[in-house]
Formats: structure tokens, sequence, C-alpha cells
């Protein structure tokens, strides 16, 4: 248990954190990956199976469409029919929430599905990282990822064919080409672009075999789909990672796009821009990874050169042809020379350039225009508040609310991490106002000087919204959903702020003094409740305490003056009234030791909750110790995605 903790607080360690997001993600797992594969180095050459009758493979193509709709639409429907008129061996597996998507599917047939569990930003654009989890469990021969526009020839089966014979694990990859339709006296015709670098194409499509070794090392970054970068980066680590046989199919498989006018730069592309920098390009003829090869065919056979065109690889042959040594190929192998010569003469792709970043990834959406486009109908939006000490607590929230289906939420970023954080992570995210300027990582519990500052932010921030007019359900993001309270919540009506009480005692009053948790409330925005929470906020800045104690003092009164009954007060003044939820269905996390039973989820269940406070237990790392370890947690902090049910992982391997 020691050492655990130690590994645990080796991962949380403030300086790393400090240090950059990016450091934490990319290296801190690579580290493991090294260190597990680094044994499995490939050879340079190219092994086939023993020929065992005519296997076709089973290939999946992975994508995410926009939705059907419009020329897009168009677009996609052509690129997908071209895909599935190639073999009866080929399904496609769509990723998308949009509706129009799941219709398309439904009406092009069986061997076509549509499946939303992977991680989506809140705008619905698919995460890459989420894509190439799901793809890699896939039982298919042949995973294939592509873009949703990229139509393509018989000669992607075929080469496909041809590298399911292949002995040993690969990576394949074709550049696709822009075409555009012109207008020629009435008749449409394809016509291609210059391309000014023969073949290197922005767009491309990877496909590998389902083999035990794995595509790269280290962890895939949070990037997301078609917005660049992605693919380069992929490729990049599968030629650095030297696991698998790199080939760069560019020649002999046909795909195009029809290209856009003007395509949209958005802050998601300078997003992964900026997760890809920290990363050196490589060129694909790079004489160092000399494990990738290009595929070309000559006289009707496939043909392998590699890197530096020392070498080719062609079927009959057990053993590569050495080029350098002329003298060695005999008069009948004419033709192959020519063949690479030709190939040789086309330029390469994947130049060695660092990647740019244009913008800065922190664009920030006002919370007016944020608030407009997630909540309800009822305009209610539930406000997560998060500093970067509970970065992973925050994306296990979301996580769960996404699971939920629940996606009326935003959060509030107390600092410049977190937020930059939840940009990449696609949360819908705002800068709390004016939030304090010394949080400490480890010791902002319940009581310090610094949970003081941050529980004033809170108030403000949900005045702020309320005088917007939109109800607020405010929740700590440590506070575990088991199903959506809203219905139930709202049900109170307007003129009542209904919160949890944070009371112990199982028997008796649940409205005593200050027992009212200001880390779970509802406030519909009416007038007597935004001139309560402005009384609220007003102690709160005079009070040296937490504002806890200022909820309670002003409306409740001041030991409990304005009581009513055992689970209400009203205020006077304001005419508003508390209630204080039943702790069976809003436990807190003291009530009935929930968090030291057994089976924490099943007990709580069991009582009806709708959720669970992870409160009442000081210091960040018991607190989420506590419920990674009771189930209650939906993030893995390795890959940076949420847990979905196709992705097998245990959490508790973090300690
Ligand atoms: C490639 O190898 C050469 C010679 O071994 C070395 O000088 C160079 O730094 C290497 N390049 C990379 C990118 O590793
Ligand atoms: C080329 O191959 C021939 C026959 O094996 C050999 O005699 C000759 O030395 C080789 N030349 C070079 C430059 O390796
Ligand atoms: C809005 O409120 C009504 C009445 O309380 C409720 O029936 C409905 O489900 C709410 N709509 C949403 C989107 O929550
Ligand atoms: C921040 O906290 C540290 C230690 O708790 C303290 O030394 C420092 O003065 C604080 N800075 C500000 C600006 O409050
Ligand atoms: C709990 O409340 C009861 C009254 O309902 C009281 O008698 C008892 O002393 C309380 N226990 C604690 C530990 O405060
Ligand atoms: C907080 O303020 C109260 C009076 O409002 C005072 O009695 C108390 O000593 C103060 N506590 C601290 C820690 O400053």
């Amino acid at each position: 248990m020691d050492m655990d903790m130690h590994f645990l607080s080796g991962i949380y360690n403030k300086k790393i954190l400090q240090s950059g997001l990016w450091l934490v993600w990319m290296c801190g797992f690579f580290l493991v990956g090294v260190s597990f594969y680094g044994t499995q180095m490939l050879k340079d050459q190219i092994k086939m199976k023993k020929p065992s009758g005519s296997s076709i493979p089973s290939i999946t193509i992975f994508t995410a469409p926009r939705p059907f709709v419009g020329s897009i639409g168009e677009r996609q429907t052509l690129a997908v029919r071209s895909w599935l008129g190639l073999s009866e061996h080929i399904i496609v597996v769509l990723f998308s929430q949009d509706p129009s998507v799941s219709s398309f599917a439904t009406s092009i047939g069986p061997r076509i599905s549509v499946e939303t569990e992977i991680d989506f930003t809140f705008m619905g654009t698919p995460f890459f990282h989420s894509m190439v989890a799901r793809s890699l469990s896939s039982s298919s021969d042949i995973s294939v990822l592509i873009d949703p526009d990229t139509i393509l020839m018989a000669d992607f089966f075929s080469t496909l064919r041809y590298a399911h014979k292949l002995d040993q694990d690969w990576l394949l990859v074709a550049s696709t080409f822009p075409f555009s339709l012109q207008s020629d006296d009435g008749i449409q015709k394809l016509q291609p672009f210059l391309v000014q670098e023969a073949l290197c194409g922005e767009k491309m499509l990877i496909a590998w075999n389902n083999g035990d070794l794995p595509l790269h090392k280290g962890v895939l970054p949070p990037f997301l789909f078609g917005k660049g970068v992605h693919n380069h980066w992929l490729v990049t680590e599968a030629l650095i990672s030297d696991f698998r046989l790199v080939i760069d199919a560019t020649l002999t498989v046909s795909s195009f796009y029809l290209s856009e006018p003007d395509q949209e730069r958005s802050w998601e592309l300078a997003g992964n821009s900026l997760l890809g920098r920290n990363y050196g390009s490589f060129s694909f003829r790079d004489p160092n990874y000399t494990n990738s090869f290009r595929l070309s065919t000559c006289g009707g056979n496939y043909l392998f050169t590699n890197t530096d065109h020392s070498a080719v690889y062609w079927q009959g042959y057990s053993r590569p042809l050495n080029l350098r040594n002329k003298s060695l190929f005999l008069s009948t192998q004419k033709e192959l020379f020519d063949c690479v010569e030709a190939v040789k003469s086309l330029g390469g792709c994947f130049k060695r350039e660092a990647l740019s970043v244009t913008k800065a990834v922190t664009l920030p959406m006002s919370m007016e225009s944020l608030l407009a486009i997630q909540a309800d109908q009822n305009k209610t939006i539930l406000l997560g508040i998060a500093g970067s000490s509970y970065e992973d607590m925050l994306m296990s929230w979301v996580c769960r609310l996404r699971y939920l289906q629940i996606p009326n939420f935003l959060v509030c970023a107390l600092d410049d991490e977190v937020y930059d954080f939840s940009v990449l992570q696609g949360v819908p995210v705002i800068k709390c106002a004016s939030p304090p300027t010394n949080i400490s990582f480890d010791d902002c519990h319940f009581g310090s000087e610094c949970f003081q500052k941050v529980t004033k932010v809170k108030s403000r921030m949900v005045l702020q919204i309320l005088e917007l007019g939109y109800n607020v359900l405010l929740s700590d993001v440590d506070v575990y959903w088991f199903k959506n309270p809203l219905d139930y919540l709202t049900s109170f009506g307007p003129g009542v702020l209904v919160a949890q009480s944070d009371e112990y005692n199982v028997t008796g009053a649940i409205n005593l003094p200050r027992r009212l948790n200001s880390g779970f409330y509802y406030a519909h925005s009416d007038s007597a409740t935004i001139a309560a929470l402005g009384k609220v906020v007003q102690h709160a800045a005079y009070s040296n305490l937490s504002e806890q104690p200022s909820f309670y003092d002003t409306l409740c009164g001041e030991g409990g003056s304005y009581r009513l009954g055992d689970d209400q007060c009203l205020d006077p003044e304001t005419n508003l009234r508390v209630h204080f939820l039943d702790r069976d269905l809003f436990p807190n996390g003291a009530y009935r030791g929930l968090w030291e039973e057994e089976d924490t989820k099943k007990a709580c269940e069991e009582r009806g909750c709708f959720i669970l406070h992870n409160n009442w237990i000081n210091g960040r790392k018991k607190k989420l110790e506590r419920q990674v370890l009771s189930g209650l947690w939906e993030y893995d902090i390795n890959t940076r995605m949420c847990l979905q049910s196709w992705y097998t992982t245990n959490p508790k391997s973090y300690f």
C-alpha cells in the first residue's frame, strides 16, 4: 500500500502538473510502454504467410461523419457507398450522435452501424483517441480509419488482401487526394487538383491488421477527429515505436475526396496542433526508420521498396534484392529495376517540419453564448466548479453526466490549467468570475483558508447566472450522480432553494445550524431567490469563514432562528424557503457510513439515492481513492477517456 500511494502521489505531483499538462499526458505513460515492448523490434524484412487457400479478410471501416445534410451529406453518401461496393467482407461503423447519421445507416442496410459510445466534445465532435481505442477492440481481420468523404477504388481492397498475407503485424497508410467537380458542357467531371508534392495528401487513410503488437507505444493524446495532425501523429509514433511494419501504400490505393472550397479552421484545429507540436515529425524516408516500406505494383505483382531504396522485396524472392549492386540484376529483372526507378522519382511525403500552431488554444467562449447552447428548454443549467487539483474528479463527473445523457451542464474553471484541460477534453467551460489566485493543490480541503475563498466564487457565479434568467443546479464535482435528479428538484417550484443537508446524525432534524451544504443545491431564477443569493454573496464577502455558514446564517438565521419544522427554513426578508433534501435520496458523505460500506453503490441504490456526496473526508488523495475504489468512477486517467462498455480497463490499478 505504501508503494501504491507513492505511485499515486507521483502521478499527481504538483510540480509535474505545473510544468504543463502535456508532459503528464504524454511522457508519464510513454515510459511504461517503452519497457514493455522495447524488446520486440522488427527486423528489416518482409515475411509472407504460407499460402493457405484463399482467405478473404474481414474489414471494418471506421469513420465519424458529419450530419448527412446538404452537399456534405451527398459527398459522404457517395463515399460510404463506394466502400460498401468493394466487397461483401467490408462493414462500416459510423461514430456519431446525430439523428441524420442513424437514419442514413438504416437506409443503407445491415452492413453499416452507428455507435455513440465513444467520447465526443459537447459540440458533437468525436475524439480521435477514443475512435482508435474502439477500433482496436474490433474483431475484424483489418481495421481502417478514414475520412468520411474519401472515395475508395477497387485497388483498396486488393491491396488489403495482399497485406493480409503478410506474416507480421503491419500498419498501412495511404494519402488521399483532392478532386474537384468541374462542369464541362453540362457534364460534371472529376478534376484532380495539382498536388504540389506529388504524393503528399493532407488527408490519409490508416489501416492495420488485428495482431498482437500495438500500433505504437505511449498514449494517444486527446486529438479531435478531422481537425488535422492526428493521422500524422499516429504514423510518426508507429514509425518511432518500431513495433509494426509501416507501409506507405499511397501508390497502390486509389482514394480521393471532393475538395471543399474553404475548409474552416477552428480552435479545435489549433488545439490539435498544440497537442501534436510536442513531437518532432519524421519523414517516411528517413533512413533511420528502415521499418517503413513503400508498396507499389510492378507488372501485376506487388513490390516493396525500403525507405532509402537500397533494397526491394519482390514476389517469389525470399530475400531482398540489393539495388546498390546492379550487376546482381538479371536481364529479366530489367522491368523490376525500372519500376524501382519510377518509385524513386516520385517524391516522398511526411516532411520533417515542425507542426505550426496558429492560434492559442484558449479561445474563450462567453458565458452567455455557452448558456444559450447548453441550457435545456426550461432554461436550467447544471454548474460544476473545479480547480486543477480536481481535473480527474471533474472528468469522472463529466463522463457520468455523458453516460446519463444529461447534456445541459457547464463547468466553471477556477484556474487556467483546468480551463485548458477542459477545452481539450471537449467540456463546455468558462473561467470563473474573479477566481481566487492562490489555490493550494493538495490542501484546499474543508475549513482551510483556500477552501473558504473557493467556495465564495461558487455563489457569485450562481448569482450571475440566475440574473441572466437561468435556473442553476450547482453540483460540486465530488458529487457522484446515480440518476438525473432534475425533475425531482424542480418539483419544489419557484421561491424554494433546495439544498443538501450536511447533517450526520441519523435521527433528528436535518436543518440544524450550519447544516446546509452549499456544494449541491438547486436555485430557481426568480426574484426571491436572486435577492436571497445576493444577501448570501454579500455576507460571504465580509465573512472570514467559507460561504457555507453564510448560506445558513443568511437563509436560516443565526442559530437557526428561521427554521421551519425539521427540514425547512423561511427567510422573512426575501420570503425564500429553503428545503433540505431527504438524505436517503441525497446523502452526504457522513450519512449512514455509506462510503464505508462493502458495496457503496449497492447500499446507496437500495436507499434510492439520486446522488452521493464524496465529502466529510480530508485530503484530495483520500477522497479520490475512496471514490475510485468504490467503483463510482467513470474516467480513465491513463488514456484520458471515459470508461466505455467496449473498453476494458481497471481503474483500481491506479493504486
Ligand atoms: C539517424 O542516424 C544518424 C546516424 O546514425 C544520426 O546521426 C541521426 O541523428 C539519426 N536521426 C534521427 C532522427 O534519429
Ligand atoms: C556485386 O556483386 C558481384 C557478384 O556477387 C560481386 O562480385 C561484386 O563485388 C559486387 N559489387 C559490389 C560493389 O558490392
Ligand atoms: C421542463 O419542465 C417541465 C415541467 O416541469 C418538465 O415536464 C419537462 O421535462 C422539462 N423539460 C426538460 C427538458 O427538462
Ligand atoms: C499563496 O500561498 C502561499 C503559501 O500558502 C503564501 O506564502 C503566499 O503569500 C500566497 N500568495 C498570495 C498572493 O496570497
Ligand atoms: C442525535 O440526535 C438525537 C436527537 O434526535 C440526540 O439525542 C443525539 O444526542 C444526537 N447524537 C449526536 C451524536 O449528536
Ligand atoms: C472571524 O471573525 C470573527 C468575528 O466576525 C472573529 O471573532 C474571529 O476571531 C475571526 N476568526 C479569524 C480566524 O480571523
